[in-house]
This record gives structure tokens, C-alpha cells and sequence, in this order.
């Protein structure tokens, strides 16, 4: 078996694996990144949309009430001023490293000002995650999985991860996950296939807590094959037309196309339902090929033509609110273990993520957890992977279904009791990590998370944000979060 030792282990090279490494370099740290994909890999290379920055000072606090808006009285106050506060000094930097943000911010849903910041139209993402790879000094080991976490003393200490020349045993000051979300436990996802909630289930398993799974965004307007089409385009003049070719929104939202984007994806969801199709007329957007090139390419890809007619479009999972359970400085409570990025729930998104906040949110706390993880190496003696999950992958394909049935746009208990039962019928077994193969930890881990985010699902007895309930429709009165450690799951205010 291979041997490595650094101070800071990174598990992920998306936007907050690769910012925090950055950070953590900048101190003179010896700093290692996995990818379990080849480069660039995770969900940061495909965004569309852009970056949320405040405009000015003053636009901070209209920024801060947009963001507890959209989030449904799930968002933690301090968390989101925190990070909004910070927000100006990481455009300030990126602007230096020179990155080419278009002059003119651009506008998505909830934000009551355009605010959004963009690169290369819609390639945001790439742009962003190739400027910051441009500067990175660290090695990153690509087709790399971390497979389990190594513990030593109660101290997360490394992991024991699958490469392709074998197992490899990272052993580390400190580990930061920075392995994205979970959108592949559904059918028809804008997220790529790494996407299988992994950094959740390895928190989990070493005693962290999870939370708020039950709250998963569906993005509005993807295309027949999950593929994205950014809300920015309606911020620049699409809209959404049923199979009657009615403007529909103006029977849901004042704010019609540009509402938040759990009132857009319901809103096509029931209309898809009621007519048999929802269609983006993408016609009114000036200069859609050079704005829009990468939603262009899609469509056409698929023998749809934005430019000649209205495009199909349906929900798609896209983003999870909930994950680790972290403080202001990314540390999970497990000794040795920090979180950030999509795999984080710092509190920041609440019940509904308001457009382009993640990118924003990775580049905040990855440096913070970088930060925070580096004030705090430890390397006890001793160090033992925990056993890792295996299940059968083939059994993925009905889980998917069961998930888009019981826990889509529209849920109901009958149907998320249904879904469960079938997810905890689903064997899960103990394996060495060494022995352990890709296809296996990834059910495995999809499998648990699934049980996971129905049990929440049942358990929120009312509809928030993007956790609608068709049983329970109405929005409780007080707030609270759903908190999972081990197999318990607890209300939390
Ligand atoms: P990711 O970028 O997902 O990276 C995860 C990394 O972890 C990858 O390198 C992956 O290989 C690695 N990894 C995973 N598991 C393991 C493992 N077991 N071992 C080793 N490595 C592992 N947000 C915005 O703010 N603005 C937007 O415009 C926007 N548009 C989006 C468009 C699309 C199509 C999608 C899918 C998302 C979009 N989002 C947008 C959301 C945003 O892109 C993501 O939330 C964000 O990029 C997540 O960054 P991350 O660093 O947390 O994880
Ligand atoms: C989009 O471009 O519509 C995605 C933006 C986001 O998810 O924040």
C-alpha cells in the first residue's frame, strides 16, 4: 500500500477544495488535494449563472434580506452577514488573479437587484475553477477516492483512499472535506456523476452530524438530459410557456420567471402535470450565442434550437441546502475534520439557496475551514481506517425512481413511507476499504444518504422552502432543523 503524509488534506478539487488549498499553501502549509475524477472535475466547472457579491456596502444588506428570504427562516443570521461581509475581498482577489468578470452583473431569481457576476457568458464555473487551478502549487491526485477516514486517538488522522495504482493511505494534520453534493441520488440531475453525497456519508460514519438533507433545490429549467439552462437566461428576458403556450407564472408569483427558484420549479412542475410540457422561450434574450454559448450547445446537442423555438425544460435536482453540520470556521466537531462547499451545511442557504450564493459560499469557508484546520494539525500514532459501506450499484436505478416519486418537487408522506421502506429493504455491508471498489462505496453511500434525507422528508411535517409537502402544505410557525448523528435524528431549533 502507497504512503503519504501532508499537514492539510483536501477531498475534492471544486471551487472550495481548490481556494482552501490555496490558502493553506499561501502559509507555508504542505497541502494535499484528491479528486476522485480527473480535472476539473465536481459541479464548480459546470456552473452557469455566475458568483453572488454584494454590489457595495449598502446593496450588503439588501443581498443579506434576499438571502433569508429565499431561505424561509432556515438561515442563520450570523452566518450569512459573516459571509456576505467577507464577500467583497474575494471578488477584490479574484479581479487580481485576472479573472475576466463581465462590467455588467447579471440578475437571477430572489435577488432583488442584479448582483450576480459572471465569466465568459455562461462559463462561470470553468473560468473560475481554471484561474484558481492556474495559481495552484499543491499536487492534486485525480482519479483518486477517498475511501474511509482514518481515526487515531478520536482524531480524524487521513484516509484510506482508492487510486489507480492501489490503495494509498493519506495520513494528515488535518482533513477538509471539499467533496461536493448529492444530486445524483435522483434520475434527472444537472449534477455531474461524481455527485454521490460521499464526504456527507464519511462524516457521518465518523460521528459528525448531518443536517437539513430533506432540503434539495430542483433546479427550474434543466433539459430532457439534466443539462443546465441558467436562470440567468430568464433574468435576461426568457420565459417559461406551458404546452398551451400560456405564460404561466403570472398565476404563481408577482416576481413571474425571476421568483425564487422552489416557487419556479414547483410552478413547472404542475404545469407540466396539467398541460404535458413546460417550454423556455429563450427568443427575447439579446445576443443569446454569445451570452448563453454553453446552453446554445446543449440545446442543439439534443435537436432543440433556442434561437428558432421555446426549448423543453423540466426540474432537475441541482443543489443540497443540507449536509455536514459546521461552524463559521468549517469545523465539523469531529477533531481533525473541517468541511465546506456544497458538502457543508453552515447555515448560510437555509430552506431554498438564493442563485450563484455557493460559489460564493466555497470561496468564503474554504478558506476559513482552511484556516481554521491549520491552527489545529494533530498527527497522533495509531491511525486505523474505519470499515467502509458496499452495496449492490444495480440496485441504484429503482432507488432513483423511488426518490423522484416520494422526494421530487411534490412529496407526500404516503408516498415518502413507500420510498423508504424500499431504500432500508437495500442491503449495506461492511467492507475493508482496501477491498472496497468505486462503484460499490458510491450505492453505498447514496443508499444511506437516501434513508437519510426520506426519513427528514417525513419527519418536516410541513412545506418549506424546497421541501414542499402536498399532506402538509402550509408552513409551520416555528423554524427548526432536522439533525442526524449516527442513526438518530433530532429537532434542532
Ligand atoms: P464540487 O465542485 O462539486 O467538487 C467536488 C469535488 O470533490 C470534485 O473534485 C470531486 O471529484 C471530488 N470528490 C467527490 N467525492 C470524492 C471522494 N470520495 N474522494 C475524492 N474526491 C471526491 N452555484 C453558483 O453559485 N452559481 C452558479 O452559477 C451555479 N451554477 C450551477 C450549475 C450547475 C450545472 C450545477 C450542477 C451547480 C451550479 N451551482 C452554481 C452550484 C455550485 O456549482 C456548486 O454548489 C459548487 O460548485 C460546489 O463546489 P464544491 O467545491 O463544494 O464541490
Ligand atoms: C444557474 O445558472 O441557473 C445556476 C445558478 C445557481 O445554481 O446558483
Amino acid at each position: 500500500m502507497g504512503r503519504l503524509s501532508v499537514d492539510l488534506l483536501v477531498l475534492g478539487a471544486g471551487v472550495a477544495g481548490v481556494y482552501a488549498a490555496l490558502a493553506a499553501e499561501a502559509r507555508g502549509a504542505k497541502v494535499l488535494l484528491l479528486s476522485k475524477d480527473p480535472l476539473p472535475s465536481g459541479s464548480t466547472p459546470w456552473a452557469q449563472g455566475g458568483i453572488a457579491f454584494p454590489l457595495d456596502e449598502a446593496d450588503l444588506e439588501a443581498h443579506l434580506q434576499d438571502t433569508l428570504r429565499a431561505g424561509r427562516g432556515l438561515v442563520e443570521e450570523r452566518v450569512a452577514r459573516a459571509i456576505l461581509a467577507e464577500a467583497p475581498r474575494h471578488l477584490a482577489r479574484l479581479r487580481a488573479f485576472g479573472l475576466p468578470f463581465h462590467p455588467e452583473p447579471t440578475r437571477e431569481g430572489g435577488h432583488s437587484r442584479p448582483r450576480v457576476r459572471h465569466l465568459g457568458g455562461d462559463q462561470s464555473g470553468l473560468l473560475l475553477l481554471r484561474g484558481l487551478l492556474a495559481r495552484l502549487q499543491s499536487p492534486i491526485l485525480q482519479g483518486t477516492m477517498a475511501a474511509s477516514l482514518l481515526l487515531a486517538q478520536g482524531r480524524v488522522a487521513g484516509v484510506l483512499a482508492l487510486s489507480p495504482e492501489g490503495p494509498l493511505e493519506v495520513r494528515a494534520g488535518a482533513v477538509l472535506l471539499a467533496t461536493g453534493g448529492l444530486g445524483r441520488l435522483f434520475p434527472l440531475t444537472t449534477n455531474p456523476e461524481g455527485a454521490t453525497g460521499d464526504g456527507m456519508a464519511l462524516a457521518l460514519r465518523a460521528g459528525a452530524a448531518l443536517r437539513d438533507l430533506e432540503f434539495v433545490q430542483f433546479h427550474p429549467t434543466a433539459l430532457p438530459n439534466g443539462a443546465l439552462v441558467s436562470e440567468a437566461c430568464r433574468g435576461e428576458g426568457a420565459i417559461l410557456l406551458n404546452a398551451r403556450g400560456e405564460r404561466f407564472m403570472e398565476r404563481y408569483d408577482p416576481l413571474l420567471e425571476l421568483a425564487p427558484r422552489d416557487v419556479v420549479a414547483r410552478a413547472v412542475h404542475r404545469e407540466r402535470e396539467a398541460t404535458g410540457g413546460v417550454f423556455l422561450d429563450l427568443r427575447p434574450v439579446p445576443n443569446l450565442e454569445t451570452r448563453f454559448p454553453t446552453v446554445v450547445a446543449q440545446a442543439r446537442a439534443l435537436g432543440f434550437d433556442p434561437l428558432k423555438e421555446p426549448i423543453p425544460v423540466a426540474p432537475a435536482a441541482h443543489y443540497a441546502m443540507g449536509g455536514v453540520k459546521t461552524d463559521l470556521f468549517g469545523y465539523t466537531g469531529i477533531p481533525g475534520l473541517y468541511a465546506a462547499g456544497e458538502v457543508a451545511s453552515t447555515g448560510f442557504h437555509g430552506a431554498n439557496r438564493l442563485a450563484s450564493n455557493s460559489l460564493l459560499e466555497g470561496l468564503v469557508m474554504g478558506e476559513r475551514a482552511a484556516l481554521a484546520a491549520l491552527e489545529d494539525l494533530a498527527f497522533p500514532q495509531g491511525a486505523e481506517p474505519l470499515p467502509s459501506l458496499a452495496a449492490d450499484p444495480e440496485a441504484l436505478l429503482a432507488l432513483k425512481a423511488w426518490m423522484e416519486r416520494a422526494a421530487g418537487v411534490l412529496r407526500s408522506g404516503k408516498r415518502l413511507e413507500e420510498a423508504l421502506r424500499f431504500a432500508e429493504g437495500l442491503p449495506l455491508r461492511e467492507v475493508a476499504p482496501e477491498r472496497a471498489i468505486r462503484p460499490s462505496l458510491e450505492a453505498a453511500h447514496q443508499v444511506l444518504l437516501a434513508r437519510l434525507l426520506l426519513r427528514m422528508a417525513l419527519l418536516r411535517e410541513e412545506s418549506r422552502g424546497a421541501h414542499f409537502r402536498e399532506d402538509f402544505p402550509q408552513e409551520a410557525e416555528e423554524a427548526y432543523h432536522l439533525e442526524a448523528r449516527g442513526e438518530g435524528i433530532r429537532r434542532v431549533p
